[in-house]
């Protein structure tokens, strides 16, 4: 089947449709239609249960608009960036990087430098994919992604809607670490929604400017915390590390979590370990495991915050797609905040035994860095201080010229003054004005940046992912049919309820029935309309995984024995197409039991 295919199916079923059709519609904006969107729900749910629940992490729900220190601080406002090329003929914008990837055998054309793109479209007389014209010579710009606008009237709070869930989770860690206790290592979770203004967005929702991420920020400390790989270590997946992809003839391997920690394929064990809780609930949703695998990013593929990365990606229309990014962002994001913000990001470490420390200090003397120094002496002052907790071996030496103790190697701070730069000019300051020491303390612990593992997945990908993944054609009693093989789990409907006709008391009867069914927490659709076969059709295209039909043997009024028990209900299962009876008490039991693959259909 191919893209045409899902996404004719998606709008003419409700999976999802271009919002804002009415006026044209904007690209990379989409509406969830009643199946989509229910579709969405359960794959969020699934993911939530797995990611946070499973793994004891706290969720959270933050604003989608944030004010600009906050990507000032990220990183954002300057690194948040895409190669953006312009048609000199028809004005159109395309991503520069893309048109690479799409045109010659270069794989990842985002980690290379702009010079490089830029030589490589002029050698490969690369062209503009609306209009023809040749694009060699044609400067690349880097494009921000983030959406702004004003918080306020007027102009003067600029903000951002948020490209990434994380920094709602980032900048509440003071007040989230003490919802931990002050513990690591502790997660938080966040599905919310994120914005990017992509260049040009493509391939229906797998690439958009309005989009859902489920993601993880784990907090530990590097030093100690270690993930328990046991229930993971068996997990099998395809691995594409860097050098495999660097390498002429390289190429993916099958291997186990357990061998990739072992071998140092995958440098971080917390990654590892995440990559192996998302393989198996990539799986669980309905992605195809013979279409999937674990990339690691090349170096200049690593966004501005990550130390290393792994993506999970699945095969799609003949592309492999990042279904999500699994990032060791180190201490880059809290340190930022900690650094920019008025507030602590770090974490008491307590000691097992208090430990005694030296711990240099200054105490300036005003009265002489005031005359000396005017309007920048506090500034002098706070430089003496900085510099003393990182090299007070420049206040030693000055001490030791100021009492005539200099070695015999020319050094810093021989005439007996140390220097610090303010506002980029240089300050001496004699040491003696300085007034530096160095004081033994007792110290029961210390403050520790943590760390952060990131599983960031989008949920529109997965979810494209899995419709194209369980998209299905075959015959069913000569005539051709279409469904979708989901899971019973994230399926829009889990049951399709239907009298066989609407009369003789056959229609009240399965109304009564899909209401005792939903009573039971089942996700049910009831209809009436057209033959049969034609019912059963509506809900394979949809992925509905049974289909309950009320006929004459349930209202204990059918003709002849072979039509089974009264009281009883048929039951057909989605693929097969098999049938069996189950009487009506019976029947919300099985169907949970079924959806929640406690029960198979055969054992029924
Ligand atoms: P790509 O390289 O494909 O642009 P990315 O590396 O920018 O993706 P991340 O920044 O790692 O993506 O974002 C985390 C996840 O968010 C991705 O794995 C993806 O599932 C989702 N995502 C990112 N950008 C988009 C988008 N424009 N449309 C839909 N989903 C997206
Ligand atoms: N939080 C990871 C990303 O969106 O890139």
């Amino acid at each position: 089947m191919s893209a045409e295919d899902v996404v004719e199916l998606a709008k003419r079923r409700g999976f999802f449709l271009q919002a804002a059709g009415a006026y044209g519609g904007v690209s990379g904006f989409y509406t969830f239609g009643p199946q989509g969107a229910a579709l969405k729900q359960n794959v969020e749910d699934s993911w939530r249960d797995r990611f946070t629940i499973r793994e004891g992490n706290m969720e959270v729900d933050a604003p989608t608009v944030m004010p600009e220190p906050v990507f000032e601080a990220s990183g954002h406002l300057d690194g948040f960036d895409d190669m953006l090329v312009e048609c000199p003929e028809c004005g159109e914008s395309h991503r520069a990087d893309h048109i690479v990837e799409d045109n010659t055998d270069i794989e990842e054309a985002e980690s290379m430098p702009i010079a490089d793109v830029e030589e490589v479209i002029a050698e490969y007389e690369l062209v503009c994919p609306t209009c023809g014209t040749g694009l060699a010579g044609q400067a690349i710009e880097d494009f921000n992604l983030m959406f702004e606008t004003n918080i306020g009237p007027g102009s003067s709070q600029p903000g951002y809607l948020r490209p990434e869930t994380a920094q709602g989770i980032f900048v509440e860690f003071p007040q989230l670490a003490e919802y931990a206790r002050n513990q690591l290592p502790f997660g938080v979770t966040q599905i919310g929604r994120a914005y990017r203004n992509e260049i040009s967005p493509r391939k229906s929702l797998l690439r958009v400017r309005e989009f859902t991420q489920a993601e993880l920020e784990l907090f530990i400390d590097p030093e100690e915390d270690e993930p328990d790989l046991e229930s993971v270590a068996d997990v099998t997946a395809p691995f594409y590390p860097a050098t495999e992809q660097e390498a002429e003839d390289g190429e993916p391997f099958e291997a186990t979590i357990g061998e990739v920690v072992e071998e140092g394929v995958v440098g971080k064990p917390w990654v590892a370990y995440y990559l192996g809780v998302a393989k198996q609930w990539y799986e669980s949703i309905g992605v195809d495991m013979d279409r999937f695998r674990f990339r690691q990013h090349l170096g200049g593929e690593l966004a501005h915050y990550a130390a290393d990365c792994w993506d999970a990606e699945a095969e799609v229309d003949g592309d492999w797609i990042e279904l999500g990014g699994f990032a060791y962002r180190s201490d880059y994001d809290l340190g930022k905040h900690h650094d920019h913000s008025d507030e602590e990001f770090t974490i008491f470490k307590q000691y097992d035994e208090p430990v005694t420390v030296e711990r240099p200090t200054v105490d300036p003397d005003m009265s002489v860095l005031g005359p000396e120094f005017g309007g920048a002496a506090s500034d002098v002052g706070d430089a003496l201080e900085e510099l003393a907790e990182r090299n007070p071996d420049a206040f030693r030496e000055a001490q030791r010229a100021s009492e005539g103790a200099s070695g015999d190697e020319p050094r810093a701070g021989e005439d007996g003054t140390v220097t610090v730069e303010v506002d980029g000019e240089s300050y001496d300051v004699s040491v003696d004005a300085a007034n530096f020491a160095v004081e033994e303390v007792t110290e029961s612990g210390e403050h520790v940046l943590p760390h952060v593992v990131e599983p960031s997945l989008g949920i529109d990908r997965a979810l494209y992912t899995v419709l194209d993944h369980s998209y299905r054609t075959d015959e069913v009693d000569g005539e051709e049919r279409t469904y979708l093989d989901l899971p019973a789990e994230v399926a829009p409907t889990t049951v399709g309820v239907f009298p066989l006709m609407d009369r003789d008391g056959l229609g009240e009867r399965a109304r009564e029935v899909a209401e005792e069914l939903r009573e039971a927490g089942l996700s049910v659709t009831y209809d009436d309309s057209g033959a049969i076969g034609r019912r059963y059709r509506r809900q394979d295209e949809v992925g509905t995984p049974f289909c309950v039909t009320v006929d004459y043997t349930t209202i204990g009024e059918a003709r002849d024995d072979d039509e089974g028990e009264p009281g009883t209900v048929t039951v057909r299962e989605r693929d097969a197409t098999a049938q069996t009876r189950v009487p009506v008490e019976d029947l919300a039991e099985t169907l949970v039991a079924l959806r929640d693959g406690e029960l198979s259909f055969e054992d029924v």
